[in-house]
């Protein structure tokens, strides 16, 4: 049985021991990287700083609700925004693995400047064990590069520290709340975020629809579970379609984009089903997308794949 009083413990204790310098971590606000922050600022307090990056791929509300979230935990952080740098490094890429190792190293890269200003020399990273058992680390076949490992730049010069690197999903819940970490039940959310939740190249514009996109679905289902009309599912977001089809707006012929609606069911991310989602409540999120996003969005459809064969994200 995983003891998370025990897992902290003995992971301070570790870190203390390992963490000779000054230390920062990335942290997106996550579950993982949030429970990698608190932990390791337990074991070695202001010499780790927490940084924060806009890469401009995040949720909507998503930046300022991590600030405050941050000061709470009374970590020391820093926030930085760096959207140009990563929409101008993606213009014109549409492969999901290329976007993939370009957002991980532009993370990296950030990261080495805000870490060399610091004078860090270790690098926390909240990489779980599905991270990089997909990640394909000579065991398996690469299925997906997982930021936290693809993203690894070969003259990468400061030392790793992943304290969760054993963990599963439920552990780390486990651990955060244990650590009354009030991110615990929040559902997961990639490293490359909406960039890989946008098929086709990641403009400011797809990545702005996406995002509206993703905030009503999460409206609309974490308010159907509160009304007891359904279970909160384990994720839920929504993925834009690099595809137009006809429509009919008015009197008019529309041609617009199209949104695909994921909702699944997991314990570890390994292996997912589809949610069944109530009707009424899939008929909400499509009607308030048409009506909120007429200008961009036309049709939306729900994905009724398991995992595998596809896998969570479409990227
Ligand atoms: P997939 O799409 O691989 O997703 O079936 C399994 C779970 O992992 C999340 N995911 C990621 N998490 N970095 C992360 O930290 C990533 O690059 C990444 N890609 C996918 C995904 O949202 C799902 O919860």
């Amino acid at each position: 049985m995983f003891k998370p009083e025990k897992f902290v413990e003995e992971q301070i204790e570790e870190m203390r021991a390992k963490i000779k310098g000054r230390a920062i971590i990335a942290c997106s606000g996550g579950v993982d990287s949030t429970v990698a922050a608190v932990l390791v600022s337990r074991a070695i307090g202001d010499q780790l700083l927490t940084v924060y990056v806009n890469n401009g791929f995040m949720r909507k509300g998503e930046t300022e609700a991590v600030g405050k979230m941050f000061d709470s935990l009374g970590i020391n952080y820093r926030l930085i925004d760096a959207s140009d740098e990563f929409f101008d490094a993606l213009k014109g890429v549409t492969d999901p693995e290329t976007k993939r190792k370009i957002i991980g190293e532009k993370f990296i890269r950030v990261f080495e400047r805000t870490a060399k200003e610091y004078g860090a020399e270790y690098l926390v990273q909240g990489t779980i064990a599905p991270d990089w058992i997909e990640s394909g680390d000579g065991v398996r076949d690469v299925i997906k590069s997982h930021h936290n490992v693809g993203g690894l730049p070969k003259d990468f010069n400061m030392t790793l520290v992943e304290p969760m690197r054993d963990l599963y999903k439920d552990e780390v819940r486990k651990v955060a709340r244990y650590l009354n970490v009030e991110v615990a039940e929040r559902q997961p959310f990639p490293g490359p975020a909406l960039a890989i939740r946008v098929l086709g190249e990641p403009t400011r514009e797809a990545v702005n629809i996406v995002r509206e996109a993703c905030a009503i679905v999460e409206e609309e289902i974490e308010k159907a579970a509160k009304e007891g009309k359904m279970a909160l599912p384990w994720q839920y977001f929504a993925v834009l379609l690099p595809c137009q089809s006809v429509g009919v707006q008015g009197d008019n012929r529309a041609y617009g984009r199209t949104i695909a609606v994921r909702s699944v069911e997991s314990i570890d991310g390994m292996s997912a089903s589809y949610s069944k989602i109530p009707h009424e409540v899939l008929e909400h999120i499509s009607v308030r997308i048409t009506n909120e996003m007429k200008s961009d969005v036309n049709r939306v459809v729900y994905d009724i794949t398991h995992k595998p064969p596809a896998t969570v994200e479409w990227e």
